[in-house]
């Protein structure tokens, strides 16, 4: 290979990594443009035809993308079926996404806890929060009894990678909504506690962002009723913000208390 060649495909290369493209999907690169179907040439045209009545337009019968994650969501009668829901539901980030990331820990412990997208190492195990920030979060949640093995249920508010790690969009979090709010009708927890700043504005519908919407219980609305949810920082950015962690802690403690209280109360 020419030197000179080499070093452009470098450069594509460098250029693609900085723009959050680290996974490679498949062995041998697909030329999209080669792959299109060749575009027809147009008829010739032939003598006008006769004059038919207009015909009535047809129009598309296919829901836009929110309503039938929606209708999808609804007919979910249990998790298993709500997550094969998911799976069909029509979204660009399946594509992208390796392995489809619905939940982990203990559904039937009354709290739940929901974070923004899997990484590429929930992306890879197919299971939420098992990368570097979700030991983090394992570790700051067992400082105050928690452990999702026992008594806590974790999800996101998407359930595929967005690439590179992006953001999710606001189009992508309202596609996925339906299917959150059927899988905490289905899980019916009594606490929620929403990890970062994503999954706070989502789920409170608030324009403010996380760092004066944690530390407090908010009240959610949701197809089970309104429920109790207290919004904290996210596990990476405490890892990029070390000094954070002392927001974190009393969070935590917050979390701890009420929940030693709800137990009493019951
Ligand atoms: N960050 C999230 O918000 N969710 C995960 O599952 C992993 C990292």
């Amino acid at each position: 290979m020419e030197a000179g060649y080499r070093e452009e495909l470098l450069a594509a290369l460098r250029l693609q990594l900085e723009w959050g493209v680290d996974e490679a999907l498949e062995e041998a690169p697909v030329d999209r443009f080669a792959a299109r179907a060749p575009v027809a040439e147009p008829p010739p045209v032939l003598a006008a035809p006769a004059l038919q009545p207009a015909a009535r337009p047809v129009l598309p019968l296919v829901p836009p993308p929110a309503a039938a994650a929606a209708a999808l969501a609804a007919a979910a009668q249990d998790l298993a079926a709500l997550k094969s829901a998911i799976a069909e539901a029509d979204s660009p980030l399946r594509d992208t996404a390796t392995n489809l990331v619905f939940s982990d820990g203990v559904a039937e412990s009354g709290l739940m806890m929901i974070g923004e997208a899997p990484g590429a190492d929930e992306d890879r195990l197919g299971r939420p929060f098992v990368g570097v920030s979700g030991q983090l979060l394992d570790r700051m949640l067992a400082s105050i009894g928690l452990d999702r093995t026992r008594n806590f249920y974790l999800t996101n508010i998407l359930p595929w990678r967005p690439p590179g790690n992006r953001t999710p969009t606001d189009a992508e979090i309202t596609l996925f909504l339906p299917f959150l709010m059927r899988h905490i009708e289905l899980v019916r927890p009594r606490h929620l506690v929403l990890l970062g700043g994503v999954s706070a504005k989502a789920l409170l519908r608030a324009k403010d962002g996380i760092t004066r919407l944690r530390g407090r219980w908010h009240q959610v609305e949701t197809p089970a009723g309104p429920l109790p949810a207290l919004a904290t920082l996210h596990p990476a950015y405490l890892l990029r913000t070390p000094a954070a962690k002392r927001e974190a802690w009393s969070d935590l403690l917050l979390l701890r208390r009420t929940l030693d209280g709800d137990d009493a109360a019951r």
